[in-house]
């Protein structure tokens, strides 16, 4: 079958793109466009929607790509951590990294997850305010699950302040990507003095976790002391001071921001959907109870999975993974010079009617085996990808599905979430996927049983 490709040429295209680049890619993906190419100057920026051609470049044919330029700039703030580093460097953090998210582990981390969540259950039935801003409040409690699991360290009493440092790293990157800052050396010069800068305010937070795990290692079993323990025969560190610092940099920023942002848009989208809501309760009521979620219970709750899922197809916090090809490509029949852009959309992807029936529907029942509207038989494996795949697919998928069916579970049984009245609800595609707004919530207390 013959692609359905489009070709569009020249600047004023880019700035319709830019300008509002959810809704155009959300648009290609509802018309099932399987290559949308854009040219204007020295840019040559394909975009593939379609799951055959997203496994090839992810995974059959990951051999001939890079990360994108956009991960490529932001190298003055992560250094050469998981994110950012390639080739051989890349394989051999990934094996370090890799054993810290084992199943055995993420059972550990469950409990710590559960914690979290419950201490955040308990400060908001003490508020006395109906209205709580449920972004900022799952940014901070997934950047104390980060840090608590993976380090070891409580950073609450530093939230705010890498909390900021944080949003201004990802605000940095973003601006960092403006055609104008990479044309201009003074500006290209000014935000990469302002990344460092912003690295070096957390650096300084994560030099005291590392020095606290130097001085009693025995007393950590976390992520970041298996990072520190490798070595090899000759007993000489794999991790030099500063790759392990763009390590825990990297796991801090793409371990909280992303699984924050898939939880907000979960609350929104149930406060919308009361009938997928009352399926959650049922389900909590009859498999927990009341009592605090565990890890074993991970596959008995299928709908608050389920509903982690759906959430994750209609707004992927990750909604562009760019790659750029190495060397000359075919997209079927269509020839790709080396050095050409590539974007691979799960925004646009999770859209296409081709593989969801009625896309724009928030509809759990999709994910649920035994249901009739279940619908994974039929469709294709790569037409859902809002981790990625292949050998760059992401490293916490599991921790972070865990943890946001932890976080929902904990908290839904205590209580129902509405979206505060007049509060506007604007997608802001950053690195992220974000809500231009403070997503701000009335908060009622529920009977849990
Ligand atoms: C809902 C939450 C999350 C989403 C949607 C998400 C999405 C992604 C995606 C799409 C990639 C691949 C990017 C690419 O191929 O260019 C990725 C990579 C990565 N993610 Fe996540 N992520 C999430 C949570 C997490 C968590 C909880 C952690 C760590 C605790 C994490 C750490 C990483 C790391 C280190 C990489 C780089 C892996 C590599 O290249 O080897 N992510 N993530």
């Amino acid at each position: 079958v013959a692609l359905k490709a489009e070709y569009v040429r020249g600047y004023p295209e880019l700035f319709r793109f830019r300008k509002d680049p959810t809704a155009y890619v959300g648009d290609l993906g509802r018309r099932s466009v399987d290559v949308w190419n854009f040219r204007a100057g020295w840019r040559n920026l394909f975009l593939v929607n379609n799951p055959e051609l997203i496994q090839n470049v992810l995974v059959t044919h990951d051999w001939n790509f890079i990360k994108g330029r956009a991960l490529r700039n932001s190298k003055p703030m992560l250094g050469e951590g998981l994110l950012t580093s390639e080739g051989e460097l890349h394989r051999r953090q990934r094996r370090l990294a890799q054993p810290g998210f084992h199943s055995a582990r993420l059972a550990l981390y469950c409990n710590q997850i559960v914690n979290c969540t419950a201490d955040l259950v308990e400060e908001w039935k003490r508020n006395e305010d109906e209205t709580v801003s449920v972004s900022e409040e799952m940014m901070r409690l997934t950047l104390r699950i980060v840090g608590l699991t993976l380090f070891s360290a409580d950073v609450t009493k530093e939230a705010s302040r890498v909390g900021a440092s944080l949003t201004e790293a990802l605000r940095l990157f973003v601006r960092n990507n403006n055609p104008l800052v990479q044309m201009i050396p003074p500006l290209k010069r000014m935000n990469d003095r302002r990344a460092r800068e912003t690295r070096h305010g957390i650096e300084a937070v994560l030099l005291e976790i590392v020095e606290k795990h130097r001085r009693s290692p025995e007393q950590f079993n976390d992520m970041l002391s298996l990072l520190m323990s490798s070595h090899d025969e000759m007993g000489t560190s794999y991790m030099s001071n500063e790759l392990l610092l763009d390590e825990c940099l990297t796991i801090f920023l793409a371990g909280h921001e992303t699984t924050a942002n898939a939880l907000s848009w979960a609350w929104y989208l149930l406060s919308n959907h009361p009938e997928a809501e009352a399926k959650l309760h049922a389900e909590l009521a009859q498999v927990l109870g009341g009592r605090l979620p565990t890890f074993d219970d991970m596959p008995r709750l299928p709908y608050t999975t389920a509903v982690v899922r759906e959430s994750l197809r209609l707004f992927p916090p990750a909604w562009v993974i760019s790659r750029e090809a190495v060397t000359p490509y075919r997209l079927e029949e269509i020839e790709v010079p080396a050095g050409a852009n590539f974007i691979l959309s799960p925004f646009a992807t999770h859209r296409d009617p081709r593989f969801w029936p009625e896309p724009e529907s928030f509809r759990p029942e999709r994910w649920m085996e035994n249901d009739p509207a279940n619908e994974s038989a039929t469709r294709h494996r790569f037409a859902f990808f809002p981790f990625g795949a292949g050998t760059r697919v992401c490293i916490g998928e599991h921790f972070a599905m865990m943890e946001a069916v932890m976080a929902i579970a904990a908290i839904a049984q205590n209580f129902r979430l509405s979206l505060a009245s007049g509060q506007k609800v604007e997608l802001w595609p950053q690195m992220t996927l974000r809500s231009r707004h403070p997503m701000v919530f009335r908060v009622e207390p529920r009977n849990a049983g």
